[in-house]
């Protein structure tokens, strides 16, 4: 069986990664179990920091994103122990006893660190706090959380009338607010909840589509009050609470498990299964949006771990034809557009993805970036103000593209290559590390 050459050329901390395609005869086999997925991590150590008693967490992502939420957490008193797969304790401090850092915090690449710890600094009366990120966080919208949260009470500074990071904040006591959110957010969902744990009264916040619920699910289990109104989008949460450190078991992450789910729907005769995936319904709908083009995905062994839906995947090869995918599935699919761009290239017809101008301010301006590159590649792609049109059919060809050092287009592209004539070289590709440590030997195992 003809197989693919998978390579990492490593410089001064940049990684290239070469991806060379037989002739002819490549097909993808093989069982694959994806790391754990990124926002329950973050919120299994933010929550376990600020609960009373030990929390374990089973199953936590290794990538640099929950890395920066534990060394944030850390300078703040929480004892966390050794960051592993197996098992995490994490000694919380207790609500309201975080301790003033003597230092920046540091969020790294991370808005999800950033923008959900902002609900709890700006809502802790007594402490100064200073919040910074990477060259890409610094350039993110913070006003989304930062605007509400001045709403409730908050003081918070920083460039840009305070709406963008490095941030001041000095901790209040908040006032309760409902808050319509302008966004389906679950960053901005979030941070607002986060806020509300201490406030005094009920804090809302509705949001214009259904975002991913693994907040409201988390702090429920760790025992905050948490009304939802499903009909209106709108999540309750009654301050002050009081938390207790639980055991979480992390499910498989479904963003990373979509490279695989592509990868194997594309590239003809493959068959892979992607193990243990987190199937949250607030995060399937890059299934629903496979399906419609016609992947042939199935789903086995359902069960709920821990609070969270998870099943085992099995991806066959198949022929894909377009779709059109904008308004509530968006949210539920925000960070798979990439990769589904990449499916849309190899199906018959023309794509087109609308309602999700959210991606030019994801890690990179994931539309311009995504288009770049794939077009580079000989792809018909075309950026709309908050989308994609993607013509299908036409071959890919191999060259140099570019990650612009966001995790989810290193990734993209990398699947891309599989299906593309010759020799791909993605520069940058270390930025996989930010979600997926273990992508090139996953990548380099399914290619036998
Ligand atoms: C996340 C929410 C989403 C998503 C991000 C993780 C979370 O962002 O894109 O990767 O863990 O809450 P938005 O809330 O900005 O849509």
């Amino acid at each position: 069986m003809p197989t693919a050459v998978v390579t990492l050329k490593t410089t001064e901390d940049r990684d290239n990664l070469i991806v060379q395609r037989p002739a002819s005869g490549l097909s993808l086999q093989g069982h694959i179990r994806v790391p754990g997925d990124k926002s329950i991590s973050h919120r299994a150590l933010m929550l376990g920091a600020i609960a009373q008693g030990e929390t374990q967490i089973q199953g936590l992502l290794l990538g640099e994103d929950p890395r920066s939420t534990a060394s944030c957490f850390r300078a703040m008193g929480a004892e966390i122990s050794e960051l592993n797969t197996e098992l995490v304790r994490v000694q919380g401090i207790g609500l309201g006893l975080l301790q003033e850092p003597v230092d920046i915090l540091s969020a790294g690449n991370s808005g999800t660190t950033m923008r959900l710890m902002l609900g709890l600094l700006a809502s802790h009366p007594g402490h100064f706090f200073t919040v910074t990120g990477d060259s890409s966080l610094r350039s993110r919208p913070m006003s989304r959380v930062v605007k509400p949260l001045q709403q409730m009470g908050a003081q918070i500074w920083g460039r840009q009338s305070g709406s963008l990071a490095p941030l001041a904040i000095q901790g209040q006591q908040l006032s309760p607010i409902h808050y319509q959110s302008p966004i389906a957010s679950a960053q901005v969902k979030s941070c607002i909840l986060l806020a509300g744990l201490m406030t005094e009264g009920q804090t809302t916040v509705t949001e214009p589509a259904l975002s991913r619920d693994h907040s409201e699910r988390m702090l429920r289990a760790f025992g905050a009050e948490i009304k939802l109104d499903l009909e209106t989008n709108s999540v309750t949460i009654t301050g002050p609470a009081q938390l207790t450190g639980q055991n979480v078991i992390v499910p498989g992450d479904i963003s990373s498990a979509a490279f695989w789910l592509v990868a194997g729907a594309i590239v003809p005769g493959s068959e892979l299964w992607v193990e243990n995936v987190g199937v949250n319904p607030t995060r399937t709908g890059i299934l629903e949006a496979l399906e419609m083009m016609g992947a042939d995905i199935k789903m086995e062994n359902q069960r709920v771990v821990a609070g969270e839906p998870v099943a085992d995947l099995r991806v066959r090869s198949s022929s894909l034809k377009a779709c059109e995918i904008a308004g509530d599935l968006i949210p539920r699919l925000i960070d798979e557009i990439p990769i589904l761009a990449v499916a849309a290239v190899f199906a018959q017809g023309t794509t087109v993805i609308r309602d999700a101008a959210e991606l030019r301010v994801k890690e990179s301006d994931r539309i311009a970036v995504i288009a770049s590159q794939l077009n580079r590649m000989g792809a018909r792609v075309t950026e709309l103000p908050d989308g994609l049109e993607i013509t299908g059919g036409t071959p890919l060809t191999g060259i140099d593209v570019d990650s612009h050092t966001d995790h989810r287009i290193a990734m993209s592209l990398a699947i891309a290559a599989l299906n593309a004539s010759g020799t791909t070289t993605i520069n940058r590709a270390e930025a996989a590390a930010i979600s997926y440590p273990d992508f090139t030997p996953t990548l380099q195992q399914i290619c036998g």
